[in-house]
């Protein structure tokens, strides 16, 4: 009886009131040495403007997966940023918290800690986040769906609050910057060098491409690819290792031809240049198979619903003002020429940026 209880009260302790031990928290998100980035990524990868630092990473984990920095502790950033979904979701638009429903498709977080524009562009250091690109540094970004109403709606100063509050967090920013203290700026450092560890590469198109495995994609894929990159030209703005130029293009997504409008003004509410007019940035394809629906408004349900907007894009009778589907080759494409392009995006899924929520948080 005498040793028995200590022995209950430590089990209880370590799940209830002070939260889960010191240990089981570390060894449930160690520090981990920066991976190299995986086959195929290394050019893409080599000059980040920002090195992850493993100890903010580590916090940035626990911070990305923790419900607390939402309002109502319901949202956490992977409630829309999912890991299964190569951190995207499959809902055309988001939902915050109090049910509230964006306008906007929460893009996937793969391949965000290198440049977006390609080299020999102007600006080609440049940086940008959100489909209108209206952010430019990782930094700046994640702090905004935190105080956003419509996603978390934690205004900062609360967040920083509650944070503070906890004693569990605190060990885990000295060790991250040096000092217990808790800030915004703390915070979004540790949320954004997370997420420049979310690296995607080894894709059967790179085993394909840069080691020559003939076998590692289909006869069928290889069409795809002479499509993709030729023929149909989608290389034109999916360009570079990570299939996108970082620039913005009006595709026509969203014209409403009843009000002979653009539902959201995208670019445009950025620079107020009208050539912007319905301009989104080019996502990235890299694990594209993996989160349906398609598009800045999730408009399309599937790969082929895509590339047959494209190919029913290039009607001249579609007369949406600024649209730039000139730069897609000129030929209509045929049935078995979708199902190829469709089996040539597939390829490009890739691995290093799996994850899932750690079990247990500081308290
Ligand atoms: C309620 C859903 C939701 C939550 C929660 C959420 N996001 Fe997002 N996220 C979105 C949507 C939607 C967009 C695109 C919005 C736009 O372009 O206007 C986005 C965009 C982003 C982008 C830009 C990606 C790019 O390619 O430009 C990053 C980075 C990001 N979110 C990180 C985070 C982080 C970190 C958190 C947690 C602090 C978070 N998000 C929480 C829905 C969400
Ligand atoms: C003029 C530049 C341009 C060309 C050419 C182009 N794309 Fe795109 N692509 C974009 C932009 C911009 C978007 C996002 C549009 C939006 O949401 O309004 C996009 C979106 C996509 C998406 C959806 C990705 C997601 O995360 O929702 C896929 C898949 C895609 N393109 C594949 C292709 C294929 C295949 C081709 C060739 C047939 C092609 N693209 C040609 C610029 C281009």
């Amino acid at each position: 009886m005498r040793s028995a209880l200590p022995l209950a009260c430590v089990a209880v302790t370590v799940l209830t009131a002070c939260g889960p031990s010191r240990a089981a928290l570390e060894q449930d998100n160690p520090v981990r040495p920066n991976a190299p980035p995986p086959f195929g990524m290394e050019e893409f990868f080599k000059d980040v403007p920002q090195k992850p630092i493993p100890t903010r990473v580590r916090l940035g984990r626990w911070l990305f997966f923790d419900k607390r920095l939402s309002a109502d502790n319901t949202l956490s950033c992977a409630s829309c940023h999912q890991p299964e979904f190569a951190f995207s979701q499959t809902t055309a638009v988001s939902t915050g918290i109090n049910g509230v429903k964006g306008t906007r498709k929460a893009p996937s977080l793969v391949n965000l800690a290198a440049r977006t524009v390609l080299p020999d562009m102007p600006d080609d250091t440049a940086q940008t986040f959100f489909w209108d690109g209206r952010v430019s540094s990782l930094e700046h970004q994640v702090l905004v769906p935190i105080a956003n109403r419509s996603e978390m709606g934690l205004d900062h100063q609360a967040m920083v609050d509650r944070l503070s509050a906890l004693k569990g967090y605190r060990p885990y920013f000295t060790e991250a910057f040096g000092s217990g203290e808790i800030t915004q700026e703390r915070i979004a450092g540790a949320l954004s060098d997370y997420v420049r560890t979310r690296m995607s590469g080894n894709s059967a198109y790179d085993r394909w491409s840069y080691k020559a495995d003939a076998g590692a994609i289909s006869e069928q894929a290889k069409r795809g690819s002479e499509l993709f990159f030729f023929t149909q030209r989608c290389a034109t703005c999916h360009a570079g290792f990570n299939f996108s130029d970082g620039r913005f293009h009006n595709l026509g997504v969203g014209w409403d031809p009843v009000t002979q409008q653009f539902k959201d003004d995208g670019r445009f509410a950025v620079t107020h240049d009208p050539r912007d007019h319905a301009r989104f940035k080019t996502p990235g394809l890299r694990d594209v198979s993996k989160h349906p629906p398609y598009m800045h408004d999730g408009s399309l349900a599937t790969l082929r619903d895509v590339v047959q907007f494209y190919n029913d894009a290039r009607i001249p009778h579609r007369t949406i003002p600024n649209r730039s589907i000139r730069l897609l080759g000129p030929n209509p494409m045929s049935e078995s020429d979708i199902d190829a392009l469709v089996a040539f995006l597939k390829t490009l899924d890739g691995e290093g940026y799996q994850d899932q929520a750690p079990k247990h948080f500081p308290r």
